[in-house]
């Protein structure tokens, strides 16, 4: 009995030494919230942690010529402990190319009069390049990016779609939501789509989302904000790179909320009314009127579709948006191609309906739009010019 009680012991000291893995970064870092003056880096730790971001400019000085400034993670006056580390840097200037490198300082204890600090953690400035990424730029005369949507955590799928393209030459890159099926935990969404976004292009290219019906799935869709902040703090929000102004909207759940798979949780009536409002007072707005180009952006189109969701969005959007002097919607969720010419299907503005199956390559340049749909190989399925 006693030989036995030591070797049960035994097993759960070795459970323990196995469960003591070095500190360090499991995922990211990536960039969420780039705009004109702001950015946002994010990264996840294995443990809890205080972390900061240390910027310089993109010049040829070494990141160790001087102390860089050093941005943190803040709330109500403190900085925040935690694994999932945003750090919002502040009073960058338009069009702008900066250096960034992150810091991790693993908390071990927190009392109320001590806190017991760990090892440090940090991106390599030394023998690699560090980090790099530019603000956006209403001023200039032109805006690519590329749009992917509806790849439920295919990551064969993923990057067969991103391997031709040339990721650094964008702008952005566009996530026109159900990257995946449902969102059950951090690691899933990082090993779903997030990891191989982050190895591609995601720590110095900006990447924006627009939240599809599957990304609201799922016990941990609740984090979506978190790991994908927006200027609203809402999924749905408005930006602008060059000549064009996009809005991103959310058409929440394609069913009604009283529907058996949401289990009495949908409220997608009442979020769809709030987000009306918020898409009148931004067709109101100068920064919209004053754009030469006008792009919306979401996941469930209005159109070509009979379910309840589809049905509401095109009564609550459509009648604002076919006022509004749109250039071009951007869609996804039917895993089918469709371009519908405006004036068709009710809708005064073209909608490009993208397949799970297609990348697509989009520049504006002054007042036109040159689409271009890609295929698996990265041969050209479709060109679509509007001017
Ligand atoms: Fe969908």
């Amino acid at each position: 009995m006693k030989k036995l009680s030591f070797t049960v012991l035994l097993f759960i000291l070795s459970l323990a030494a196995f469960g003591q893995s070095d500190f360090n970064i499991l995922y990211g870092p990536y960039l969420q919230n780039v705009s004109e003056h702001e950015a946002t880096v994010i990264w996840v730790t294995n443990k809890k942690a205080v972390s900061w971001v240390e910027m310089a400019p993109d010049d040829e000085t070494h990141f160790y010529a001087e102390e860089r400034p050093q941005f943190f993670q803040t709330n109500f006056g403190k900085k925040m402990i935690g694994t999932l580390h945003s750090v919002r840097l502040t009073g960058l200037k338009t069009g702008t190319s900066y250096r960034y490198r992150i810091y991790s300082k693993e908390v071990q204890e927190i009392q109320p009069y001590h806190i017991q600090y760990g090892k440090v953690v940090a991106s390599n400035v030394y023998s690699a390049k560090p980090f790099k990424f530019r603000t956006l730029d209403k001023d200039q005369s032109k805006a690519s990016f590329l749009m992917v949507n509806d790849i439920h955590g295919d990551n064969t799928l993923f990057a067969h779609l991103l391997k031709d393209e040339p990721l650094k030459d964008f702008d952005f890159v566009l996530f026109n939501g159900d990257m995946l099926s449902d969102i059950r935990s951090e690691q899933q969404l990082f090993d779903g789509f997030m990891t191989l976004a982050v190895q591609q292009f995601a720590t110095e290219i900006p990447m924006f989302f627009a939240r599809g019906n599957h990304e609201a799935r799922g016990l941990f869709s609740t984090e979506f904000i978190n790991y994908f902040p927006t200027p609203t703090g809402q999924p749905y929000y408005s930006f602008r790179q060059g000549p064009a102004f996009f809005i991103v909207l959310d058409a929440g759940e394609d069913k009604p909320d009283s529907d058996i798979e949401y289990h009495g949780l949908g409220a997608f009536d009442i979020y769809r009314k709030e987000q009306t409002q918020w898409l009148k007072e931004t067709l109101e707005s100068e920064a919209f009127k004053q754009a030469p180009v006008k792009i919306v952006i979401m996941h469930v189109p209005p159109i070509r579709s009979t379910w309840y969701g589809p049905i509401q969005v095109k009564k609550e959007f459509i009648p604002l948006l076919n006022n509004a002097g749109i250039d071009l919607m951007l869609s996804g969720h039917l895993h089918q191609h469709f371009y519908i010419p405006a004036g068709e299907d009710d809708l005064q503005f073209p909608l490009l309906i993208n397949s799970n199956k297609h990348a697509v390559r989009v520049d504006v340049n002054g007042k036109q739009i040159t689409l271009q749909v890609k295929d698996e190989a990265g041969k050209l399925f479709k060109e679509i010019k509007l001017q």
